[in-house]
């Protein structure tokens, strides 16, 4: 650890949406509708929330306070935090899964590129939704045109990583969120006022109970985790950066709220539009990217120029999204390797990226030709994904829990979350005894039932 180099995040405000950066982003925009069109829709949106409530916030306030006490970044906080305890491994897996989910959210985020390029050449213009469903699939399956993207987009991270956190992240974060949400409300506003939109609302907002499975749970709880970038030391990270005023538990709430509106707003766009064109809810990850350009084509018919600003403005946006969101991902196994090593930020980031690199190349050719290479009946890209989703960040977020409400000195636990008596905290023992009890035995009751115990 060298404490006295750690830069600060410069203002509350900007520790605020630089979480927020790394919250909001493929998440909330690519990853919830389609997990929430594999899985009914209403009532596992009933779940997910249940799970960012009970699970989410307060395990968002444990990373904080591990990160902002530790001073260090995740891979090495519970070493910092106990000493000489097997708890440093947590650190490590969270570093690992770090890596690994960038190894296949890099390749989505380098899709949005794609994206933007067709919308600046006008690629959606006259054409219907079979045409886009064709347009994706040719896309995602071609042997090198997604590896040029996902090189493009780890790159970019790459650089403004080594940039340093502050101006970097900060900077980013700060003028594009605004923008992306008032471009997200306006698109669900035209999306819900296609025709035939009303069953796509209806398919958000109409909870169906007598279909929910263990699935459905074992789905929503890990979406909470991800879209909320917890279970793997990412926010501790952060928070590691963050100055002794910042209010973390007004801090998460922020977050958390943020985080889900987006992922709300997504849904209305998504679901209206795909049932207006007729396209299943379920069709996977390439749900939005075959349903967006629809909306963008139908709900500005009269005047296409206008059409494909929009579309241009919104991949543009959500590619920026994503760059938040891989920029914080990158940042935990870069801090790590300097932090453990000594290697200079420079050489960790290098290495970090090289790795990704690799791993992304890997899980975007599992989408083509490499796709008849399975682990448990899954291609790579699939694999990663159900592995760090629903099963790594889970059991990262509920250590992360036990480690605050049972490990850490309560003094500590407290003084972290009054900024030493500074604040009133009322939620406090509700608070821990989340942490205590109902988190881990919650998370462990979802594991035990997905795998048929009861
Ligand atoms: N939460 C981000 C999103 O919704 C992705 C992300 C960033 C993430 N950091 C994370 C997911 C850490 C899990 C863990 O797009």
């Amino acid at each position: 650890m060298q404490q006295n180099e750690r830069v600060n995040f410069g203002s509350k405000l900007g520790a605020i949406l630089a979480a927020a950066g790394s919250a909001v982003g493929l998440g909330n925009v690519w990853r919830f509708p389609y997990e929430a069109g594999n899985h009914g829709g209403a009532a596992f949106i009933c779940i997910y929330l249940g799970c960012v409530f009970l699970f989410g916030l307060p395990i968002m306030i444990s990373e904080f306070i591990i990160g902002r006490r530790s001073k260090a970044s995740t891979g090495e906080a519970y070493q910092a935090l106990a000493p000489h305890t097997p708890w440093r491994w947590v650190g490590y897996l969270g570093v690992l899964t770090g890596f690994l989910i960038l190894g296949y959210y890099a390749v989505v985020a380098g899709w949005t590129l794609e994206y933007v390029l067709q919308a600046v050449i006008g690629g959606f213009d006259g054409k219907d939704s079979e045409t886009f469903i064709r347009m994706f699939s040719e896309f995602s399956q071609h042997p090198f045109r997604p590896l040029l993207w996902l090189f493009v987009f780890v790159l970019t991270t790459h650089f403004v990583i080594v940039k340093g956190v502050k101006e970097g992240i900060e900077r980013s974060s700060k003028v594009l969120m605004p923008l992306l949400f008032v471009l997200v409300v306006a698109l669900a506003v035209c999306s819900v006022l296609l025709p035939g939109a009303e069953k796509g609302v209806e398919f958000l907002l109409k909870p169906d109970f007598s279909q929910v499975t263990a699935d459905v749970f074992l789905g929503a709880m890990g979406q909470a985790f991800f879209s909320m970038s917890l279970g793997m030391g990412c926010l501790s990270t952060y928070a590691s950066y963050f100055g002794k005023d910042t209010r973390l538990g007004a801090t998460a709430m922020s977050v958390g709220l943020i985080d889900t509106l987006v992922a709300i707003l997504a849904g209305l766009i998504i679901f209206p539009a795909a049932f207006s064109v007729g396209i299943q809810p379920d069709a996977g990850p390439s749900l939005i990217f075959i349903t967006l350009p629809n909306v963008f084509q139908q709900a500005f018919s009269g005047f296409p120029l206008l059409g494909n600003v929009c579309a241009l403005l919104f991949y543009v946006l959500l590619a920026m999204a994503a760059l938040t969101s891989t920029i914080s991902l990158h940042e935990v196994p870069t801090a790590f390797l300097h932090e453990k090593f000594g290697f200079t930020r420079g050489k960790a980031a290098r290495l970090v990226t090289l790795g990704i690199l690799v791993v992304g190349t890997v899980s975007s050719l599992a989408l083509g030709d490499w796709g008849e290479v399975t682990l448990f009946g899954m291609n790579i890209f699939d694999f990663l994904d159900f592995f760090t989703a629903k099963i790594m960040l889970p059991l990262g977020g509920m250590m992360a829990s036990v480690f605050v409400g049972w490990i850490i000195d309560k003094q500590v636990v407290r003084a972290e979350v009054t900024n030493d008596g500074r604040l009133k905290a009322p939620y406090y023992p509700v608070f821990l005894f989340i942490l205590r009890y109902l988190a881990p035995v919650g998370i462990l009751v979802i594991f035990l039932n997905e795998l048929g115990c009861f």
